[in-house]
């Protein structure tokens, strides 16, 4: 199966950016947590970050007949943006909204996801284990 994992906004800035919410750990690193856990489960995946609204609606779109599954942490357009929800709903497959940070304990802001309108799951204050999780939930739907 294929997956698309897509990563919006700042999230390129994992080990420098408020490591008290997000840890130590930087980006390549949670790449190589995605690769190992979709290599061990024979998953194969395309890796996506941007802190361009834009440039992810074009990923999702371009996702349509191409995979059979998303991983989306929309990170700050998750509170704000309605095109990345369309794009998710226009391609209708199955996504799952990922967090690294407990998203519920935190500002009102964060409580509102437009995104996971259109995902069957979300993940949140998992770390980097929450991708591995989503990964897990979509290719056993996957294989039903
Ligand atoms: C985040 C939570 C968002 O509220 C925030 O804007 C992010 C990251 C998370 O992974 O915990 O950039 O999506």
């Amino acid at each position: 199966m294929k997956l698309l994992i897509i990563n919006g906004p700042n999230i390129n800035m994992l080990g420098i950016r408020e490591p008290e919410v997000y840890g130590n750990r930087t980006y390549q690193n949670l790449l190589d947590t995605i690769n190992q856990y979709a290599d061990t489960n024979g998953i194969s995946i395309t890796c996506f970050q941007s802190n361009h609204e834009g440039a992810i609606v074009d990923c999702i779109q371009q996702a349509y007949g191409m995979y059979d599954g998303i991983v989306i942490n929309p990170a700050a357009y998750t509170h704000t943006s309605v095109a990345i929800l369309d794009a998710l709903k226009a391609v209708s497959l199955p996504a799952v909204e990922v967090h690294i940070s407990d998203v519920d304990s935190r500002e009102a802001f964060r409580q509102i996801s437009y995104a996971g309108l259109a995902c069957e799951k979300t993940i949140k204050g998992q770390g980097f284990d929450g991708y591995c999780q989503a990964m897990a939930y979509l290719k056993a739907k996957y294989e039903k």
